[in-house]
């Protein structure tokens, strides 16, 4: 049988400068007279969250917040949010944030309609039945895509390993990327999340489970991340470079729904889940290092990247043309003075197995790289990062 492949999308996404006004009409059109809206400390103090409370409240709605996600949370604290939610009988669940709050808000609002654990999921032994309470995400990173994949992860702290619970369940209904939500994104975590974007692109386009509807979206969140995401670092109050990085991210995020994710975020997962390095940087200091690893088996794809970053290949072979995409990778990560010193998060020659051991079980994602990775191109791959 040929290949065979879909998408499950998102219900409706609005987009654009000052965007955020029409969720009045979208919690309207859903009948919701409760809602509750899950975001965290850091998006809570920058006041992003005033716009949305009182346009809903001034149509009657009653806005329960909960605004205490902690950041890439565990799985108890996301037990300990659904747990305070389930208070409110809401009819909608708002996520405001980075991939912290809306992963916990797409959890949560499954959670509220399943009769299942958190921790059975986690183990595979159940799976979400029914969908969930409405959801509509409002993210304020141009980064992980949450809010158009059928994705959450959530530390799983006895393992030390962040795990991806999975489920056509958990797309989202409605989406609003407004850039304005983002224009005060901190320089490091514009640039940090940005390039986890970018990785969800680069990835799902070479994955193995790579189609052409990821095809379709990874090219063009590349085309919008590379010419944006030096501006947006450089100049966060210019409202087309956000704008580019949040569409770029969400369609990063449509092509996670429908393709995968490979070898970097499989060996990112076990920097988060035991040392606490941030996704969006363990995704982009492994990024270069990991595609000149696959460069062999990549070279056409790796061109065709480079055609979406409009790097000038003038005389270039493909061979060359698949180099330069790799060394834009590096200047890139260089330019926004992405780096992160592992031996000072106490990672050294000696625990360098405990890290190989954690990411070779993540076949999940390592099964659909183009190129098989034993456990000594991992560690090749980690000691180039020392
Ligand atoms: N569901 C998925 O498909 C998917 C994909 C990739 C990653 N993830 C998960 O998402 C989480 C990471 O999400 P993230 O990288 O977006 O970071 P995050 O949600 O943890 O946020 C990072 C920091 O940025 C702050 N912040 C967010 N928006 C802001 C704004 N507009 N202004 C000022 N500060 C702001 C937050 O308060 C937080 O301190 C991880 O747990 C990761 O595993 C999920
Ligand atoms: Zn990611």
């Amino acid at each position: 049988m040929s290949k065979l492949y879909s998408l499950l999308n998102i219900g409706k996404i609005v987009a654009g400068a000052g965007c955020i006004e029409q969720i009045k009409d979208i919690v309207e059109d859903f009948e919701a007279k409760n809602v509750v809206v899950i975001t965290d400390q850091g998006v809570w103090q920058t006041g992003l969250i005033d716009k949305p409370k009182k346009i809903l409240e001034a149509a009657g709605v009653n806005v329960h917040i909960i605004n205490d996600t902690p950041p890439e949370p565990a799985l108890e604290q996301v037990n300990a949010i659904f747990n305070a939610a389930k208070n409110f009988e809401c009819q909608m669940i708002i996520g405001i944030g980075g991939g912290s709050s809306m992963d916990t808000a797409k959890l949560v609002s499954l959670l509220l309609t399943n009769d299942v654990t958190l921790y059975d999921l986690v183990k595979g032994k159940t799976k979400f039945k029914r969908r969930g309470v409405p959801t509509l995400m409002i993210p304020t990173t141009a980064g992980t895509g949450s809010e158009a994949t059928p994705n959450a992860i959530v530390l799983v702290p006895e393992e030390e390993l962040k795990v991806g619970i999975v489920s056509e369940k958990m797309v989202c209904d409605c989406v609003i990327l407004d850039p304005e939500m983002t224009v005060g994104l901190p320089k490091h975590i514009t640039a940090n999340t940005g390039m986890d974007a970018l990785c969800h692109a680069i990835e799902c386009y070479i994955s193995k489970k790579a189609n052409p509807f990821s095809d379709t979206f990874a090219l063009k969140a590349i085309n919008l991340i590379s010419r944006s995401i030096r501006t947006a670092y450089n100049d966060g109050k210019n409202l087309q470079a956000r704008e580019d990085m949040l569409l770029g991210a969400t369609f990063g995020g449509i092509s996670i729904a429908t393709s995968s994710t490979t070898a970097v975020h499989a060996l990112s997962y076990p920097l988060g889940g035991k040392y606490h390095i941030p996704h969006g940087l363990s995704n982009a200091i492994l990024l270069p290092d990991v595609m000149k690893f696959n460069l062999d088996v990549c070279e056409e794809k790796f061109k065709d990247i480079a055609v979406a970053m409009e790097l000038d290949l003038t005389g270039c072979t493909t061979k060359q043309a698949a180099e330069k995409m790799i060394e834009n990778l590096y200047s890139m990560i260089e330019d926004m003075n992405v780096k992160c010193d592992l031996r000072e998060k106490g990672i050294n020659e000696d625990v360098l197995d405990d890290l190989i051991d954690a990411a070779a079980k993540v076949t999940r994602l390592l099964d659909n790289n183009p190129k098989v990775v034993t456990k000594e191109d991992m560690r090749a791959i980690y000691k180039k990062l020392l």
